[in-house]
This record gives structure tokens, C-alpha cells and sequence, in this order.
């Protein structure tokens, strides 16, 4: 394969970055809205996997945006305000909104801003929860609809027993659950699967989440919508669509996927999002069969119009772990995919947003994976099992309580599967005693569990593991092996599950 490339100078397509100045006239981007929280008891700013939580003046400022009036007029009606010289304000009012602009909260685009209004949401309902000491309030709720999908990419990270149809949540269940779990603090809502447009009702739990006051990302393969659906869900207040592609070769991501002519679908639907001003993140996963092309995945997301990427170097658990020879990347490749992408960040600031996760395999310590066990998210399964994060099944010791059969709250704040890794106190030598635990809170159980057997060992992608050498080893020596053939998933529920 060639060395990874990137035309990102050519690749902008006309896309440049906003410098705000004093004549500028800012807008808040049609895809931002501005929340209560009360849990936290601030005011929020919602956006594509971001939640900012700005200060008194930064709001009154962003209230002020309406892609009409400029940043001088801005700093003039302030210093009115606050008694305050507005040659004094003005630089302050510049800096903090080329942040803003840098981040893809405001543009100087007012055409496009104005094309979906900004929506503020409503307060959570009465029913918010003081929660006990240790227990934080989480942000963000996996919702998986279903684990149905007409993709059968080999890193999938769905359990290797999938659940049925027969026995997914109702559209009135996710309502109760969005409620409940927008009282516990929860912001961010991620529709995932499987594939999410594989319910015929996504529409109708699209609703009760727009109700709820949740910020909504859909996470899409793309292959099953059209332009009429994407028009109804925008409709009901859909703000965000995470669209995965599998490479920017086509024939390529088309074999990584299993879907002949998935590529070209997913074009269109970007092409759709886009222009129906909902914000798209392209989702790629990269792994040993194509790393090289990190580039060209970069660029494709800037033809598409994306304000952001999202390169995630697959991790091993679930399906992915029969397929980790056959997508193990080597050292080399890795670091040089990485090159692509610091240059790519220098390039399209404020243009493209490039997050980029690093493969635990040739890390020195591990990330906190989903920042840390019970502390910022949960995820609800098809059936309605709650877990602290979306591979917890594969650690056999746990097990996992029903939104049918305890409120959620109750389960995340004294569930038996979150106490089981929340906070410092499950922890072993090293964890227990090193000054990062409060960082990275001892990596990712589920890794632990794969590679070192035990799920409160320490994550081995951390060099103070025992299990680390071996890891690396491991790695090392699958990545310099010819691949073997792809198992592909295949869509395949398990008998007799609860209904
Ligand atoms: Fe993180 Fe544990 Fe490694 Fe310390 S020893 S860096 S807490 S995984
Ligand atoms: Fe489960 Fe990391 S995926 S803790």
C-alpha cells in the first residue's frame, strides 16, 4: 500500500477558516443550541460530541450573534452595559469567539445559520436526583435501538451474542427512559445500533428524545436511509449525524463492510445531511487494511462537507477479537498515519475537526475509557439492559439490571455493574497507588478482561502492566503476518432472549 497522503490543501473545496475580527458578523451554528442544565445548574452548549459550558458574558455575547450585527457593535453594546470601554472589550470578545468559530460553535456564514434555527431546550423534569457522594452525573446515554444491520464489518464492538427484535424497547420505553435520564443529567444522546434506521419507529423515538431536551447524534451507516427520512428526522429536531465510512478507496470500503455499493450510498446521505444543515461527523475506523489511505478519509470528509472526522483506531473486544490478526496495524503504520493527521490539524484549523484515538496496543498508558466506569455515560441495549459501557457483557462476572424492571437512576447509581468498577476503591498494585488513577481510572476493563483474563487487572495497553510486554509482543508479531481472510459478522440473534 502507498504511504498515507493527504491533498487536504486541494481537498478544501472553497471551505476556509473563520477570522473573526471586528467587522465580523458572527452566527451561532444552525446545529448549536444553548441549554439549561440543572443538574449541574449552568447553561450549556451543545454540540457534536461537545458539551461547553461558557460563562455569564460568553452567553450574553453568543445571545448576541445573530449573523446581523458585528463583533464591534457587539463590544459597544457591552461596554454600555457594563460600564466598561469598548476598545478594552474588544479584543477579549475577539479571541473568544475565533475560539468558539476554531471549535465550530459560530460561523460567519449567517446564510447557513439561519437555514435551521437555533433551538434552546427546556429544563429536565422535576424529577432530578441528588446523587450520593462518589457518584457523578452522567452526560451522555448510548441508546442501541437495535442490533440489527446490514453492514458486516469485521471490528464490530456489538457483543458476539447479539439481541433479538422481538425483544426491543417500544418507543414509549425509550420515551420513559430519555426522560429519566435527561433528570439524571444526561445531555448528549447517541441512536446507535446496529444500525439505528433499521427501526421502522426510529422516528417516533427521535420525538421523545427532541421532548426529553436531549441533544440528538445519530450514528449511521448510511446504507438504509434516503433523502425523504433524513428530511422527516431533521423535521422532528435531529441535530447531528455520525456517518461511518470504511475507507475512501471504494472498492475497498466496500469489502471491509461486506455491502456492495455501500460507499456510494453513504456519499449521497452525506451530501443530504449537509445540506438539510444538520451537522455531520464522518466516523472512520482504521485498521491494518486501511491506515494508509488515514489521508484520503480526510479529505473525503472535507468533499463531504463534514466539520468533523473522527479516526479511531479499532479496539479488540466483541466480534473485533476473532479479526485482530487480520486488522492489526503495524508500529510503523501507525506512526505514520499520525504524521497525516498532525499535519492535517495544522492545516484545516477551524476548517475540519480531526479527533484522532490512538491504538492501545503500541500505547505507553491507556486512555479512560469511557471516562472512567459509572462516571459519564451509560448505555441501554435493544432489551434494555443498562451497562456502564457498550462491551461490558464480555466480562462474564457482571450482570446487568432491565429499564423494565428498576429506574434508571437507581441502577446507575447503585446497579451492581457500575459499583463493580466506579471510582479507585476495585483497584490492584499499580493502579491503586499511582498518582495517574484519578486520570486515566485504570484504562479499559473490557481490554483487561480480553487480554489479561481478569477485569480488575491493570488495562495491560498501560506500561506498568505485567501484561503489558506481552501485549506488545502480541501486536508486534500479528501485524508482520500476511492477514488472514476477514470473518465477516453476519446479523444473527440469539434464541429464547427475552421478549
Ligand atoms: Fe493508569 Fe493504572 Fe497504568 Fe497508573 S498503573 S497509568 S492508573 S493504568
Ligand atoms: Fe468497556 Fe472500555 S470498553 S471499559
Amino acid at each position: 500500500m502507498a504511504a498515507p497522503t493527504s491533498s487536504t490543501a486541494e481537498a478544501r473545496g472553497g471551505r476556509k477558516r473563520f477570522t473573526v475580527g471586528p467587522d465580523s458578523r458572527p452566527a451561532l451554528r444552525p446545529y448549536v443550541r444553548i441549554a439549561h442544565d440543572p443538574v449541574r445548574r449552568r447553561t450549556v452548549l451543545l454540540a457534536p460530541e461537545r458539551v461547553l459550558s461558557p460563562d455569564a458574558i460568553a452567553i450574553d455575547v453568543l445571545g448576541r450573534c445573530d449573523g446581523t450585527i458585528t463583533v464591534g457593535e457587539i463590544a459597544v453594546q457591552l461596554a454600555a452595559e457594563y460600564a466598561a470601554p469598548a476598545d478594552r472589550i474588544l479584543p477579549d470578545i475577539v479571541r473568544l469567539l475565533q475560539d468558539l468559530a476554531d471549535k465550530g460553535i459560530v460561523s460567519g456564514d449567517a446564510a447557513s445559520g439561519l437555514r435551521r434555527a437555533s433551538r434552546s431546550t427546556g429544563a429536565a423534569s422535576a424529577e432530578e436526583r441528588a446523587l450520593p457522594p462518589g457518584v457523578p452525573a452522567p452526560i451522555g446515554l448510548l441508546a442501541e435501538l437495535t442490533h440489527r444491520c446490514p453492514l458486516q464489518c469485521p471490528y464490530c464492538s456489538n457483543p458476539v451474542e447479539l439481541e433479538r427484535p422481538t425483544g426491543e424497547l417500544d418507543p414509549a420505553t425509550w420515551a420513559r427512559v430519555f426522560e429519566k435520564a435527561r433528570a439524571l443529567g444526561v445531555l448528549q444522546l447517541h441512536l446507535s445500533g446496529g444500525e439505528p434506521t433499521a427501526r421502522p419507529d426510529l422516528e417516533a423515538i427521535l420525538e421523545a428524545a427532541v421532548g426529553a431536551g436531549l441533544y440528538t447524534n445519530l450514528i449511521t451507516s448510511g446504507v438504509l436511509m434516503d433523502r425523504a427520512r433524513l428530511e422527516r428526522l431533521a423535521a422532528i429536531g435531529l441535530d447531528h449525524v455520525q456517518l461511518s465510512i470504511q475507507d475512501s478507496d471504494v472498492a475497498n470500503a466496500d469489502r471491509i463492510g461486506h455491502y456492495a455499493g455501500g460507499h456510494a450510498k453513504k456519499q449521497r446521505l452525506a451530501a443530504d445531511v449537509v445540506d438539510l444543515g444538520l451537522a455531520l461527523t464522518i466516523n472512520a475506523p482504521v485498521h491494518r487494511q486501511n491506515i494508509d489511505n488515514v489521508g484520503g478519509m480526510i479529505d473525503l470528509a472535507m468533499a463531504y462537507g463534514a466539520g468533523r472526522i473522527e479516526i479511531a483506531n479499532v479496539q479488540y473486544y466483541g466480534w473485533a477479537v476473532r479479526n485482530r490478526a487480520a486488522l492489526m496495524p503495524s508500529r510503523e503504520a501507525v506512526r505514520r498515519s499520525l504524521a497525516v493527521v498532525q499535519t492535517a490539524r495544522r492545516d484545516l484549523q477551524g476548517v475540519l475537526t480531526i479527533d484522532y484515538v490512538a491504538p492501545d496496543y503500541y500505547a505507553d498508558r491507556p486512555k479512560p475509557c469511557v471516562g472512567g466506569w459509572g462516571r459519564t455515560m451509560l448505555v441501554v441495549t435493544p432489551t434494555g439492559k443498562v451497562l456502564p459501557c457498550h462491551a461490558a457483557a464480555s466480562i462474564p462476572q457482571l450482570t446487568f439490571e432491565n429499564v423494565r424492571d428498576r429506574p434508571l437512576a437507581d441502577i446507575w447509581v447503585d446497579g451492581a455493574a457500575f459499583r463493580a468498577f466506579r471510582g479507585t476503591g476495585w483497584m490492584k498494585e499499580p493502579c491503586r497507588s499511582c498518582d495517574r488513577r484519578e486520570i486515566d481510572w485504570g484504562g479499559c476493563r473490557c481490554q483487561a478482561m480480553a487480554l489479561a483474563g481478569a477485569a480488575d487487572a491493570t488495562d495491560p495497553a498501560c506500561r506498568l502492566s505485567p501484561d503489558h510486554a506481552a501485549l506488545v509482543d502480541l501486536a508486534s508479531t500479528e501485524s508482520a503476518e500476511p492477514p488472514p481472510a476477514f470473518i465477516y459478522r453476519r446479523y444473527q440473534a440469539r434464541p429464547n432472549q427475552r421478549a
